[in-house]
């Protein structure tokens, strides 16, 4: 856009035609020349003499000055600052076709440029010139008339308004993901609008460094919001990379200040599922669109493709689903990692209940390495070789990245050796957990894994109780021994962990009529995001055909069958040799219950009933009568 063009900033004598020129040239990375520079220095004494320059004295100066033009114009484009008062200073200068050159022309009352050029010093142009200016001023009725009563950034904003075009979306935040994002859009050929806040010392010209860091990607770079948004194509697409909590809503009412009607902002963080409920029917009465998307592949995948989950209204997918998908990995048949989830916040919930299941295969994943590292003695590189031999049937990321961490050395020790055993979370496992309590499903492997974290963050207390009980590890196990039987319940408490999250988005798609389509779900799951694996492939395929729970199906039942004892047996022995696994044990658990047709809940409901008269059911009866018995007469 910027190259092969040549500008002429022109206008009055002190109208600012070097200042903008400079600034214009800096922000379209082309050269920037000075008409002045080129007078012949008759010209320039007779100016510092105060004697206006006729038209003869021009003629040599223009003729130089078109020449130059063409050779810019060859060379890359340039930026030239020229009063260039009279139409035929003009037509001299016009010595390329229209397309390639084109004017600006700064103005503004003779009393503001009047006072500019009297506060100013070293300039060999007298004041009492301008009069004569202006008077030789003929306004040209075509280029870009910007009048210059503004701040330099202000007029720099208003010129690139008009010389460039609009931009396709807007992306709000430049953290690692928003800076990924930014540059994965671009390198699909679109027009991308970056805004980082200004904070003093602490957050400066993020956007404009980003912009000359990266300049194939022709990014337009802000830090004046106004300027953010005027740059935007209506209606505007604009996408949050913001942290997920109150701040989504301060830049929400920030922008409202300066959107219109049909404008759509799509929140990309992690947030909460009613945060974006909530937001979508806020924006609605103002008639502003609003979409949840959940994003995920950390940084990597916001660069080269990440897994997008949007929701919200289908309409405002249709207006921006063409980019998302864009971006978006590819799944092996070559389709987007990006498709339209469902209505409110659907898109953040299942984000959400990604993340949920992504807790329960990293811990399942932590809790199989020390299981390997201190029951059986393995060495690290051993449990990184294990684990790939196994990851050629996973084909798991987070596998994959484990292998990595444990190969991983600094000055000859592993740094995972270096990391404290304190988890941290932002919440979205927590959430899940919230959201199955709600909705009354279990979630046993993903609430043990968040539990997980909470203990693992009681370091000192850990370390105080560990102590006081002399804790030890016992009777060591055989890495020969153990390894089949561990990747049997590895492998199965991974499908179940799988299962249990499927089933909080199948009770949330029926609890609030979402249709979700989990097939679709899992198979923008298997690229892009952090929980893509084979498995995740073969669930596309059985969602597609059955809608029922994952653990009933035919294939499943033959595998977790098969699976089962090593299953219940390494929890047995994980924990009698005093290691704990929640999330093999949860799997074995929710196996154990799943599966088991009387379960332990009729005591319950007598000790309910024997307290508190809640009633109970009976097998004998049908179902939705209720009974309570007298079970002490003394009560
Ligand atoms: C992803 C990740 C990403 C982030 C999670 C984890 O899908 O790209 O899930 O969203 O890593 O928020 O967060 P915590 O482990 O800090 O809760």
């Amino acid at each position: 856009m910027s190259r092969q063009q040549v500008y002429i900033v022109m206008g009055v004598s002190g109208v600012g035609k070097t200042t903008i020129g400079k600034m214009l040239a800096e922000e379209l990375n082309i050269p920037f020349f000075d008409a002045d520079d080129y007078h012949p220095v008759a010209n320039v004494e007779k100016m510092k003499a105060g004697i206006p320059l006729q038209d003869d004295d021009r003629y040599e100066w223009l003729e130089n000055l078109g020449i130059k033009i063409r050779e810019w114009q060859k060379t890359g484009g340039a930026v030239l600052a020229c009063s260039a008062l009279k139409e035929k200073y003009r037509t001299q200068l016009q010595s390329l076709p229209q397309e390639h050159l084109k004017w600006i022309f700064l103005h503004s009352d003779y009393e503001v440029i009047h006072g500019r050029i009297s506060g100013r010093e070293g300039h060999y142009f007298k004041p009492e010139l301008l009069q004569s200016q202006y008077e030789t001023l003929e306004l040209p009725s075509y280029g870009i008339h910007i009048d210059v009563d503004q701040s330099p950034e202000q007029i720099i904003n208003e010129i690139m308004e008009n010389i460039q075009k609009k931009m396709e979306i807007g992306l709000f935040g430049l953290g690692v993901m928003g800076k990924s994002l930014a540059l994965n859009m671009a390198s699909k050929g679109f027009r991308v609008s970056i805004y980082n806040r200004h904070v003093d010392k602490i957050e400066v010209d993020i956007a404009k460094n980003f912009t000359a860091e990266n300049p194939e990607s022709n990014f337009r770079g802000f830090d004046d919001l106004k300027a953010f948004v005027e740059s935007l194509e209506r209606p505007r697409n604009i996408l949050l990379m913001v942290n997920a909590g109150k701040v989504v809503d301060f830049v929400i009412e920030d922008l409202l200040k300066h959107l219109d009607e049909g404008d759509l902002i799509i929140d990309g963080g992690n947030s909460h599922y009613r945060d974006t409920i909530r937001r979508e029917k806020e924006l609605k009465e103002k008639g502003i669109l609003f979409m949840g998307a959940g994003i995920s592949g950390g940084e990597e995948g916001a660069r080269k493709g990440p897994s997008i989950m949007p929701g919200g209204p289908e309409s405002s997918y249709d207006r921006v689903g063409p980019i998302l998908e864009k971006i978006a990995a590819k799944d092996k048949k070559g389709n987007p990692c990006c498709t339209y989830v469902g209505p409110d916040g659907s898109g953040h919930f299942v984000k959400m209940v990604h993340n949920g299941i992504e807790y329960g295969e990293m811990q399942l994943i932590a809790e199989t390495y020390h299981l390997l590292r201190y029951h059986s003695d393995a060495e690290p590189e051993e449990i990184g070789a294990l684990f790939q031999e196994w990851n050629k049937e996973m084909q798991s990321y987070l596998l994959e990245i484990s292998i990595e961490i444990l190969r991983k050395k600094e000055n000859g020790d592993l740094v995972l050796d270096q990391i404290l055993d304190a988890a941290k979370q932002k919440g979205t496992g927590g959430w899940s957990t919230n959201a199955a309590l709600e909705l009354g499903v279990p979630l046993d492997t993903i609430s043990a894994a968040v539990m997980t974290r909470n203990i693992s963050g009681m370091k000192e207390q850990r370390a105080a109780a560990a102590k006081k009980y002399d804790h030890k590890f016992s009777e060591k196990g055989n890495l020969k021994e153990l390894q089949n039987a561990l990747f049997e319940a590895y492998k199965a408490s991974g499908i179940v962990n799988h299962a249990i999250g499927f089933d909080l988005l199948r009770a949330a798609s029926e609890e609030y009529n979402w249709r979700l389509n989990l097939s679709e779900i899992a198979r923008i799951w298997t690229n892009g995001c952090i929980i893509r694996s084979k498995l995740m492939e073969d669930l596309v395929v059985k969602f597609k055909d059955h809608r029922e729970h994952l653990l009933m199906q035919a294939e499943i039942v033959q595998k977790i069958s098969g699976y089962k004892k090593s299953l219940t047996g390494m929890v047995g022995e994980a924990l009698n040799a005093g290691f704990p696994v929640p999330v093999m044990s949860a799997a074995a658990n929710y196996l154990l219950s799943f599966t088991a047709e009387q379960s332990s809940a009729n005591m319950i409901q007598a000790q309910r009933d024997y307290f508190g008269a809640h009633t109970y059911q009976r097998k004998d009866k049908p179902r939705g009568e209720f009974f309570h018995t007298q079970w002490n007469p003394e009560i």
